[in-house]
């Protein structure tokens, strides 16, 4: 484990903080939300249950025990609303934005909600967090403003044209974060996620991301539909380096603060590796999946390839993930089978 994660978390628990998570029935911050609990944290959390839901909530609760979890205090309410941001500033020492309304397909079809959510409510929260005087401001900010720009690993400054108004919106929360550092001296840690999976994230609807989407069909013996040839890749990121990335953000040090960090495992696994790679998690919890995947056409808006340089999260947040994609599997695989059978 990163020892600079292992000094703050010990912190932590020696002074516990209140924080802020957004979006915290969704996948990412449900699993932010036990972290901290965990940890002995106070949390408030802000979810208009839009993709989130209420199970993941209970599943929290049922996890971390009624004593950790009277720490938690849940606001029901959308960013798009300044009020309901104020309240749920009021006396937040840290905040991890996480709410917005991810994927491609979602932004292509329904441009306005996407940028309504993902750039006035992101507004909303930065400005709350300014007037409240929170001593950190995190955000979700996306590999997907990478765009274009096609050299690989991904660098954190070397960005492209983005290719689709979800990945505009993200980039949009980088320049109101940065602007916001610059003019009134407010700073923030924008963390771009690559492919994060792990338990809690959806695995149903036309939006699901492909980890649970292809492990949900494979436990129902239904086919797994690739898009294009399979040789689009990812760096796909287990939830739990997420979830340290955001702790040791949060408790950066200055030099580490008013930047952007990819925050991924540095590796790049192909679709068709990534079909081979679910089979055998399965076939570890005892589910054979013998199917061959069908081809289906590439996705519009989609990036080829995507890998993460991680060189400036780990020199200046202490950043190292602890789990690549086979590890992050074989720790969530028994919650897939569990939940989705
Ligand atoms: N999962 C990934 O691979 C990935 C990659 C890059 C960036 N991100 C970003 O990480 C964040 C979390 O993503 P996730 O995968 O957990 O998605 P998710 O859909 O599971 O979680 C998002 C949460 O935000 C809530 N939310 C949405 N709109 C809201 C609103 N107007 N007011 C209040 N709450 C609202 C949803 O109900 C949901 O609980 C998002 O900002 C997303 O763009 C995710």
């Amino acid at each position: 484990m990163s020892t600079r994660y292992q000094e703050v978390t010990a912190n932590l628990q020696q002074d516990p903080r209140v924080w802020l998570v957004t979006g915290c029935a969704g996948f990412i911050g449900s699993n932010l939300l036990e972290a901290l609990l965990r940890l002995g944290q106070r949390v408030v959390g802000l979810d208009d249950f839009s993709t989130g839901h209420q199970y993941n909530l209970d599943e929290v609760e049922k996890t971390v025990g009624p004593a950790l979890w009277s720490s938690f205090t849940f606001i029901e309410g959308d960013i798009r609303d300044m009020d309901v941001c104020r309240k749920a500033l009021h006396g937040v020492d840290h905040v991890l934005h996480q709410a917005a309304l991810g994927s491609v397909p979602r932004s292509l079809k329904d441009p306005l909600t996407t940028n309504s959510v993902n750039v006035d409510g992101f507004l909303n929260v930065l400005v709350a967090a300014k007037e409240a005087e929170a001593k950190s401001f995190v955000y979700a900010a996306s590999s997907s403003t990478y765009g274009d720009h096609e050299a690989l690993p991904k660098v954190e400054d070397r960005i492209g044209r983005p290719l689709s108004p979800y990945a505009v919106t993200k980039f949009v929360n980088e320049l109101y974060a940065d602007v916001f550092a610059r003019a009134y001296g407010f700073g923030s840690i924008g963390l771009r996620y690559f492919n994060v999976f792990g338990k809690r994230q959806d695995p149903n609807g036309a939006y699901a991301a492909v980890i649970p989407k292809w492990i949900a069909a494979m436990i129902r013996g239904e086919d797994v539909v690739v898009n294009g040839d399979g040789e689009t890749s990812r760096d796909f990121c287990f939830i739990d380096n997420v979830v340290q990335a955001n702790i040791l953000a949060a408790l950066a040090q200055p030099e580490g603060v008013n930047q952007v960090y990819n925050v991924a495992y540095n590796a790049r696994t192909s679709l068709n590796e990534l079909f081979e790679h679910l089979a055998k998690a399965l076939a570890g919890n005892g589910i054979v999946y013998d199917k061959q995947p069908i081809h289906g056409d590439f996705r519009p808006g989609d990036v080829r390839h995507s890998q993460a340089d991680i060189t400036k999260a780990r020199e200046l947040l202490g950043y190292e993930p602890m789990h690549n994609i086979i590890q992050g599997l074989e720790v969530s695989m028994p919650w897939y089978t569990q939940f989705l059978r």
